[in-house]
């Protein structure tokens, strides 16, 4: 039998280790990271469409709203400070994301998830108390705060801790919180819609607190990861952690693996201007389109304006609450097929079955919208059996996404770096995935106010340009252990030119023992 890790006939190293109840345990405490950013995104909308929310603090939009009824359905929501309510957090949170890299750099991963809360829980508080539109904002900044950092370290958390065979499906626990966090948010803004005298818009934004809960004490009992834990020198508790997660006593070859990564990373002093480096180029690339693709999907435009946008094309406020709770479901629903087939179908199939999928849909959606509301945005009579056929293939799209490009942009940026830029680079994808988050919440209602239909189909475009992205340039990343990633460029057709043998990290990867075939015992 082998003495700790061996390489099997395909070329890919295996280290002995079980899905252990304690690394089970660990992962689902802290994949519960991705529930307060998935509270929030669910939350915003929601609350932007209740009248006592917009009378309060946007009384423009509200009377824009009750005037114009009957005209151009397009424009109603058109208002930069509403959206700015909505996008502050995402600025805020990719400011937060930058400083985590160092944090969860030099002090562990779990300290950055335990700010994360707590930052959280000032926001969701300062929120539920407003009296002013400057303290929903800065409730805002202070929520975008909590998510720059959990975003930063939950995924890290999970790659670094997973068993490498069951890495995808432990890792995208970290999206089905996020899925159910939106899920949650948005049945709560239905009932809390309904609350006579109308300052249910509290309860859904304090509610908040109730998550960041959750990430604040889960930080407070979980170990930190093997590979942190010897990024900071402590390398016999590394060890003794690594024998329990994994469930076996011979955990030294996979030890001595993240002993020389370590080795390697410490060698750098300066992460960043590192990353800029020839041979991290695939990385690099990787860091910044995965997160960029992602949101041009356009699914923050489904996530976020649900309500308004099934309000637009004729459903009455409780209607349009009602519809965002069956994309939520679907949402969920649909991230348990990622769980399940991520690490037996692969990375690059979900991506471009997801594709393909969201793509049919946009069309079909442009049409619709297209055919009814015209150029001037005036539908008329709105019949039920059309509302049923936008919010099915609404439903297909969310389906999509929720298998692929949602939980693949977060699982696949988190076990592609290696250590030496790992936190650094996962501090560019947060980055880049909030500000483009920012971006499209910012001027999404603007977008449909002037390109109307032709919105979706914009949207379309890109689906179709990531989806050959990801065929020409991602190399399939299952059931490859973390530390060992680098073989996966250095035999790519494109990316290998950057990724010279023995050029790339710590030069422990197995592709060059892997050449003879053999399978060491
Ligand atoms: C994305 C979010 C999105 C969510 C929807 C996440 O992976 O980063 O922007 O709102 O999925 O489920």
């Amino acid at each position: 039998m082998p003495a700790g890790g061996f390489v099997v006939g395909d070329g890919q190293k295996a280290y002995p280790g079980k899905l252990t109840p304690f690394v089970l345990f660990t992962c689902v405490v802290a994949a519960m990271g991705g529930l307060i950013f998935g509270y929030d995104i669910g939350i915003s909308g929601g609350v932007t469409s209740m009248p006592s929310f917009l009378r309060r603090f946007f009384p423009s939009v509200y009377r824009k709203q009750q005037e114009d009824a009957t005209t151009n359905q397009y424009c109603q929501y058109d208002s930069p400070t509403l959206t700015l309510f909505t996008s502050s957090l995402y600025l805020a949170a990719l400011i937060s994301s930058l400083v985590a890299s160092t944090v969860t750099r030099k002090f562990g991963r779990r300290l950055s998830m335990l700010f994360g809360g707590i930052l959280f829980c000032a926001g969701a508080l300062i929120n539920g108390f407003a009296k002013h539109v400057w303290m929903l904002i800065v409730g805002r900044i202070l929520l975008g705060f909590g998510i720059g950092f959990a975003n930063q370290a939950v995924p890290l958390y999970l790659s670094e801790m997973a068993p490498y065979k069951y890495r995808g499906s432990l890792n995208i626990g970290f999206q089905l919180s996020i899925t159910i966090g939106i899920l949650v948010a948005e049945v709560l803004n239905y009932f809390f819609a309904k609350i006579k005298g109308g300052w249910g818009w509290r309860l859904s934004l304090g509610g908040a607190v109730v998550p960041a809960l959750i990430i604040t004490l889960g930080s407070l009992v979980l170990p930190d990861t093997p590979n942190s834990m010897i990024e900071r020198g402590k390398h016999e508790e590394a060890k003794t952690k690594l024998r329990r997660i994994r469930g076996v006593d011979d955990v030294s070859q996979e030890y001595d693996d993240l002993v020389a990564a370590s080795k390697e990373s410490q060698s750098i002093e300066h992460p960043w201007t590192n990353l800029l480096r020839r041979k991290y180029r695939p990385h690099l690339t990787m860091a910044i389109m995965i997160p960029f693709f992602q949101q041009l999907t356009g699914i923050n435009v489904i996530m976020f304006y649900a309500p308004v946008l099934f309000n637009t094309i004729g459903f009455t406020t409780d209607a349009a609450l009602m519809s965002a709770v069956v994309t939520g479901s679907v949402n969920v629903a649909a991230t348990l097929v990622s769980i399940y087939g991520v690490d037996r179908w692969g990375r690059r199939f979900l991506f471009l079955e997801g594709g393909t999928q969201m793509l049919i849909c946009q069309a079909v959606v442009a049409a619709c919208i297209g055919a009814k509301f015209g150029v001037d945005g005036t539908p008329g009579e709105l019949p039920k059996w059309y509302a049923i056929v936008v919010v099915t293939f609404i439903c297909i799209y969310v389906a999509g996404f929720a298998w692929s490009w949602g939980p693949l942009g977060w699982l696949v940026p988190s076990e592609i770096f290696p250590l030496e830029i790992r936190s650094a680079a996962q501090s560019i994808t947060v980055s880049v995935n909030m500000i483009f988050t920012f971006i499209i919440a910012q001027i999404f209602l603007t977008m449909l106010c002037h390109l109307k239909f032709g919105l979706f189909l914009v949207f379309a475009f890109f689906v179709v340009v990531m989806s050959i992205f990801i065929y020409i340039f991602l190399p399939e990343t299952k059931g490859i252990p973390i530390e060992e990633m680098g073989q996966v460029w250095r035999s790519h057709w494109y990316w290998s030119r950057f990724v010279e043998d023995g050029e790339y990290g710590n030069g422990l990867e197995m592709g060059k023992s892997s050449n003879q075939g053999t399978k060491h015992v």
